[in-house]
This record gives C-alpha cells, sequence and structure tokens, in this order.
C-alpha cells in the first residue's frame, strides 16, 4: 500500500563505471541501465514509505562530498562503490561518521570473481551487505531499507 505521510529520505550512490550499465561486461552486471534501475527505485520507493534520491560519479572525492551532505539529511544510504570497494579507504571512513543504517550492493558475486574482488573496505562499516543476485540487489535494499528506518 503506497505511504503518503512523511517519506524518509533514501540516497543511493552508485561508483565507478556503474554509468554503463547495460553496455559495460552484461554477461557479468546484465542488460538493465543505471537510469532504469534508479527509475525504479524511484517508484519503489514511495510505496514503502520512502524517498529516493541517487547520485553516480566515476570520482573518489565526488562520491565523498556526497555521503557528507548525508549527515543529519538522510534516513538511510544505499551504495555500490563498485571498484572503491576494494581500494579506498576515504569511502569508508566517510561512512563511518554516519550512524543512519548503511547497505553495501554489488550485482555481482565479488566472492565468485577474481581474489582482489573478495575485500571490501566497506563491508564491516555497512549495516548489510546484498551481492550476487544482480540489480535485484537494488530492490532487495530499498525493501530492506525500509525494515530498518521503520517505515515498513
Ligand atoms: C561491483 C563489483 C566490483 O568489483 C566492480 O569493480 C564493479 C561493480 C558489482 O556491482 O558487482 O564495478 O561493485
Amino acid at each position: 500500500m503506497a505511504k503518503t505521510s512523511d517519506p524518509k529520505h533514501i540516497m543511493v550512490i552508485h561508483g565507478p563505471n556503474l554509468n554503463l550499465l547495460g553496455r559495460r561486461e552484461p554477461d557479468t552486471y546484465g542488460q538493465t541501465t543505471l537510469a532504469d534501475i534508479d527509475s525504479q527505485l524511484k517508484k519503489l520507493g514511495p510505496q514503502l514509505g520512502l524517498e529516493v534520491s541517487s547520485f553516480q560519479s566515476n570520482h573518489e572525492g565526488a562520491i565523498v562530498d556526497t555521503i557528507q551532505t548525508a549527515v543529519g539529511n538522510l534516513a538511510g544510504l544505499i551504495i555500490n562503490p563498485a571498484a572503491y570497494t576494494h581500494t579506498s579507504i576515504a569511502i569508508r571512513d566517510a561512512l563511518i561518521v554516519l550512524t543512519i543504517p548503511i547497505i553495501e550492493v554489488h550485482i555481482s558475486n565479488i566472492h565468485r570473481r577474481e581474489p582482489f574482488r573478495h575485500h571490501s573496505y566497506m563491508a564491516d562499516v555497512a549495516t548489510g551487505q546484498i551481492v550476487g543476485l544482480g540489480v535485484n540487489g537494488y530492490y532487495l535494499a530499498l525493501r530492506a531499507m525500509a525494515g530498518l528506518v521503520g517505515t515498513s
């Protein structure tokens, strides 16, 4: 049932190269474009009492800046840090500051891929992680977020 009163604001952050979804390694990441994912999330949000905004960047500092805007403004954060998952202490440090639920999403199963993808700098900072379920992982994350922030 649609909830119209007082939606809680959730930000979805997509890291580098995810702007190429649909064209990028479709055997690994599928055919769905980032615009399709964001539009599905924005449609699903109100059904869960959530307002969804999204942000994609190929730049580590821009992602850090956006995470910093979450303080005091967001109820929850969903993030696919893409390759920065495996390298970025800066993004990890930005996430640690937040006191809201954080869900880390990966389209592919990073644990079935090259060894350098097995470690996530975000995993122990996130509330939870969804990996390997394709783009459905984003929609599952939003449903889980509704439970975490108490709108469903
Ligand atoms: C990814 C997995 C990362 O290892 C990779 O660098 C990405 C996408 C995923 O969603 O499966 O860019 O985060």
